[in-house]
Protein backbone atom coordinates (compact mmCIF):
# COMPACT_ATOMS: atom_id res chain seq x y z
CA UNK A 1 0.00 0.00 0.00
CA UNK A 2 1.52 3.53 -0.97
CA UNK A 3 1.65 5.84 1.71
CA UNK A 4 -0.56 9.27 1.59
CA UNK A 5 0.75 12.12 -0.01
CA UNK A 6 2.27 14.79 1.88
CA UNK A 7 3.43 17.79 0.76
CA UNK A 8 5.73 20.20 2.69
CA UNK A 9 5.47 23.77 2.26
CA UNK A 10 7.75 25.73 4.85
CA UNK A 11 9.48 29.11 4.49
CA UNK A 12 9.35 32.75 6.32
CA UNK A 13 6.52 34.78 7.58
CA UNK A 14 4.58 36.34 4.58
CA UNK A 15 6.19 34.61 1.77
CA UNK A 16 2.93 33.48 0.16
CA UNK A 17 3.20 29.66 1.68
CA UNK A 18 -0.52 29.63 3.03
CA UNK A 19 -1.94 31.14 -0.47
CA UNK A 20 0.23 28.51 -1.92
CA UNK A 21 -0.55 25.52 0.40
CA UNK A 22 -4.23 25.94 0.56
CA UNK A 23 -4.60 26.14 -3.30
CA UNK A 24 -1.95 22.89 -3.87
CA UNK A 25 -4.49 21.02 -1.34
CA UNK A 26 -7.49 22.16 -3.41
CA UNK A 27 -5.74 21.28 -7.08
CA UNK A 28 -5.25 17.59 -5.42
CA UNK A 29 -7.87 16.95 -3.55
CA UNK A 30 -5.83 16.79 0.05
CA UNK A 31 -6.52 18.35 3.17
CA UNK A 32 -4.28 21.51 4.04
CA UNK A 33 -3.08 22.03 8.00
CA UNK A 34 -1.90 25.34 8.60
CA UNK A 35 0.65 24.50 11.28
CA UNK A 36 1.24 28.43 12.01
CA UNK A 37 -2.08 28.71 13.83
CA UNK A 38 -1.49 25.83 16.22
CA UNK A 39 1.56 27.91 17.72
CA UNK A 40 -0.84 31.09 17.58
CA UNK A 41 -3.34 29.12 19.57
CA UNK A 42 -1.26 28.38 22.24
CA UNK A 43 0.63 31.82 22.58
CA UNK A 44 -3.02 33.20 23.01
CA UNK A 45 -3.87 30.81 25.56
CA UNK A 46 -1.17 31.59 26.85
CA UNK A 47 -2.02 35.64 26.89
CA UNK A 48 -5.30 34.53 28.35
CA UNK A 49 -4.17 32.73 31.60
CA UNK A 50 -2.09 36.63 31.84
CA UNK A 51 1.30 34.47 31.65
CA UNK A 52 4.61 35.28 29.63
CA UNK A 53 4.72 33.32 26.54
CA UNK A 54 8.39 32.87 27.06
CA UNK A 55 7.76 30.82 30.16
CA UNK A 56 8.15 27.26 28.97
CA UNK A 57 5.59 25.81 31.81
CA UNK A 58 2.86 27.75 31.10
CA UNK A 59 3.20 27.43 27.55
CA UNK A 60 3.92 23.74 27.21
CA UNK A 61 0.95 23.23 29.74
CA UNK A 62 -1.68 25.46 26.92
CA UNK A 63 -0.37 23.31 24.13
CA UNK A 64 -1.35 20.20 26.27
CA UNK A 65 -4.53 21.51 26.98
CA UNK A 66 -5.26 22.61 23.05
CA UNK A 67 -8.20 22.22 21.68
CA UNK A 68 -9.34 22.26 18.00
CA UNK A 69 -11.65 25.04 18.76
CA UNK A 70 -8.79 27.38 19.69
CA UNK A 71 -8.34 27.27 15.99
CA UNK A 72 -12.13 28.79 15.56
CA UNK A 73 -10.57 32.10 17.45
CA UNK A 74 -10.87 35.41 15.80
CA UNK A 75 -7.63 36.83 17.39
CA UNK A 76 -5.08 34.04 16.00
CA UNK A 77 -3.78 36.98 13.54
CA UNK A 78 -2.29 40.54 14.52
CA UNK A 79 1.10 41.47 16.17
CA UNK A 80 0.36 40.51 19.37
CA UNK A 81 -0.67 36.81 18.18
CA UNK A 82 2.36 36.83 15.76
CA UNK A 83 4.90 37.93 18.56
CA UNK A 84 3.59 35.30 21.13
CA UNK A 85 3.21 32.54 18.65
CA UNK A 86 6.98 33.12 17.67
CA UNK A 87 8.06 33.15 21.51
CA UNK A 88 6.38 29.53 22.65
CA UNK A 89 7.59 27.96 18.97
CA UNK A 90 11.18 28.17 20.56
CA UNK A 91 9.99 26.01 23.12
CA UNK A 92 10.70 22.55 22.70
CA UNK A 93 7.91 20.88 25.15
CA UNK A 94 5.28 22.87 22.89
CA UNK A 95 6.39 21.40 19.65
CA UNK A 96 6.41 18.26 20.94
CA UNK A 97 3.08 18.44 22.43
CA UNK A 98 2.42 19.46 18.30
CA UNK A 99 3.63 16.81 16.70
CA UNK A 100 1.69 14.10 17.16
CA UNK A 101 -1.38 15.91 16.09
CA UNK A 102 0.71 17.22 12.49
CA UNK A 103 1.67 13.71 11.78
CA UNK A 104 -1.51 12.02 12.55
CA UNK A 105 -3.10 14.73 10.55
CA UNK A 106 -0.83 14.30 7.66
CA UNK A 107 -0.96 10.20 7.84
CA UNK A 108 -4.77 10.26 7.51
CA UNK A 109 -5.06 10.81 4.02
CA UNK A 110 -2.77 12.57 3.10
CA UNK A 111 -2.24 16.50 3.53
CA UNK A 112 -0.28 20.00 2.19
CA UNK A 113 0.87 21.22 5.37
CA UNK A 114 2.46 24.86 5.95
CA UNK A 115 4.75 25.62 8.34
CA UNK A 116 8.64 26.32 9.24
CA UNK A 117 10.39 23.07 10.24
CA UNK A 118 7.32 20.30 8.02
CA UNK A 119 10.32 19.01 5.48
CA UNK A 120 13.13 19.21 8.30
CA UNK A 121 11.09 17.49 11.80
CA UNK A 122 7.38 16.92 10.99
CA UNK A 123 7.82 15.04 8.18
CA UNK A 124 11.17 14.93 7.25
CA UNK A 125 10.26 11.95 4.33
CA UNK A 126 7.48 13.79 2.62
CA UNK A 127 8.34 13.11 -1.37
CA UNK A 128 7.22 17.31 -1.93
CA UNK A 129 9.03 20.16 -0.56
CA UNK A 130 8.75 23.15 -0.85
CA UNK A 131 10.60 26.40 0.61
CA UNK A 132 8.82 29.66 -0.33
CA UNK A 133 10.50 32.33 0.22
CA UNK A 134 10.20 36.25 -1.24
CA UNK A 135 12.47 39.28 -0.08
CA UNK A 136 12.06 41.34 2.81
CA UNK A 137 10.34 44.10 0.42
CA UNK A 138 7.81 41.85 -0.93
CA UNK A 139 6.98 40.21 2.22
CA UNK A 140 6.74 43.31 4.34
CA UNK A 141 4.90 45.23 1.71
CA UNK A 142 2.44 41.65 1.30
CA UNK A 143 1.51 41.69 4.94
CA UNK A 144 1.42 45.63 5.30
CA UNK A 145 -1.52 45.65 2.58
CA UNK A 146 -3.32 42.43 3.78
CA UNK A 147 -3.75 44.87 7.49
CA UNK A 148 -4.63 47.60 5.92
CA UNK A 149 -7.04 46.02 4.12
CA UNK A 150 -8.39 44.55 7.65
CA UNK A 151 -8.00 48.41 8.27
CA UNK A 152 -5.05 48.15 11.10
CA UNK A 153 -2.05 50.46 9.74
CA UNK A 154 1.20 49.48 11.72
CA UNK A 155 3.34 51.52 8.97
CA UNK A 156 5.28 49.95 6.38
CA UNK A 157 8.63 50.15 8.35
CA UNK A 158 7.37 48.69 11.44
CA UNK A 159 5.30 45.67 9.83
CA UNK A 160 9.06 44.90 8.22
CA UNK A 161 10.53 44.97 11.92
CA UNK A 162 8.48 42.96 12.98
CA UNK A 163 8.66 40.51 10.35
CA UNK A 164 12.30 40.65 10.53
CA UNK A 165 12.58 39.99 14.29
CA UNK A 166 9.98 36.82 13.75
CA UNK A 167 12.33 35.24 10.93
CA UNK A 168 15.11 35.73 12.89
CA UNK A 169 13.72 34.34 16.46
CA UNK A 170 12.14 31.34 13.99
CA UNK A 171 15.78 30.88 11.99
CA UNK A 172 18.09 31.44 15.28
CA UNK A 173 15.99 28.91 17.72
CA UNK A 174 17.80 25.96 18.53
CA UNK A 175 14.75 23.18 18.41
CA UNK A 176 13.36 22.98 14.64
CA UNK A 177 14.45 26.67 13.50
CA UNK A 178 13.42 28.19 10.02
CA UNK A 179 15.58 26.66 7.17
CA UNK A 180 15.45 24.34 4.09
CA UNK A 181 15.36 20.72 3.72
CA UNK A 182 18.55 19.90 2.30
CA UNK A 183 16.03 17.99 -0.58
CA UNK A 184 13.29 21.01 -0.78
CA UNK A 185 13.18 22.72 -3.96
CA UNK A 186 13.58 26.74 -2.76
CA UNK A 187 10.71 29.22 -4.70
CA UNK A 188 11.16 32.42 -4.86
CA UNK A 189 7.99 34.21 -4.98
CA UNK A 190 9.30 37.84 -5.39
CA UNK A 191 8.07 38.52 -8.54
CA UNK A 192 5.47 36.19 -8.98
CA UNK A 193 1.35 37.18 -8.59
CA UNK A 194 -0.31 34.55 -7.13
CA UNK A 195 -1.60 32.97 -10.28
CA UNK A 196 1.88 32.65 -11.71
CA UNK A 197 2.96 31.36 -8.02
CA UNK A 198 0.72 28.41 -7.95
CA UNK A 199 0.89 27.48 -12.01
CA UNK A 200 4.51 27.27 -11.19
CA UNK A 201 4.27 25.42 -7.47
CA UNK A 202 2.09 22.64 -9.79
CA UNK A 203 4.55 22.54 -12.30
CA UNK A 204 7.33 21.86 -9.65
CA UNK A 205 5.04 19.43 -7.64
CA UNK A 206 4.08 17.19 -10.58
CA UNK A 207 7.64 17.23 -11.86
CA UNK A 208 8.44 16.15 -8.18
CA UNK A 209 5.98 13.52 -8.18
CA UNK A 210 6.85 11.89 -11.31
CA UNK A 211 10.84 12.02 -10.49
CA UNK A 212 9.67 10.58 -6.70
CA UNK A 213 7.55 7.66 -8.71
CA UNK A 214 8.57 3.97 -7.68
O1 LIG B 1 3.05 30.63 9.75
P1 LIG B 1 2.69 31.66 10.85
O2 LIG B 1 3.25 33.03 10.58
O3 LIG B 1 1.23 31.70 11.13
O4 LIG B 1 3.41 31.09 12.17
C1 LIG B 1 3.37 31.77 13.40
C2 LIG B 1 4.61 31.42 14.21
O5 LIG B 1 4.55 30.04 14.57
C3 LIG B 1 5.93 31.60 13.49
O6 LIG B 1 6.53 32.85 13.82
C4 LIG B 1 6.78 30.46 13.95
C5 LIG B 1 5.82 29.44 14.47
N1 LIG B 1 5.73 28.23 13.65
C6 LIG B 1 6.68 27.26 13.86
O7 LIG B 1 7.60 27.46 14.65
N2 LIG B 1 6.60 26.07 13.20
C7 LIG B 1 5.61 25.84 12.33
N3 LIG B 1 5.54 24.66 11.70
C8 LIG B 1 4.64 26.84 12.07
C9 LIG B 1 4.75 28.04 12.74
Amino acid sequence: MTAPLVIAVDGPAAAGKGTLARRLAAALGLPYLDTGLLYRAVGRRVLDAGANPRDPAAAEAAARALRPEDLERSDLRGPPADAAASAVAAIPGVRAALLDFQRDFGRRHGAVLDGRDIGTVVFPDAPVKLFVTASPAARAERRWKEMRGKGLDAGLGQVAADLAARDAQDAARATAPLKPAGDAVLFDTTALDIEAAFAAAMDLVRGRLETSAP
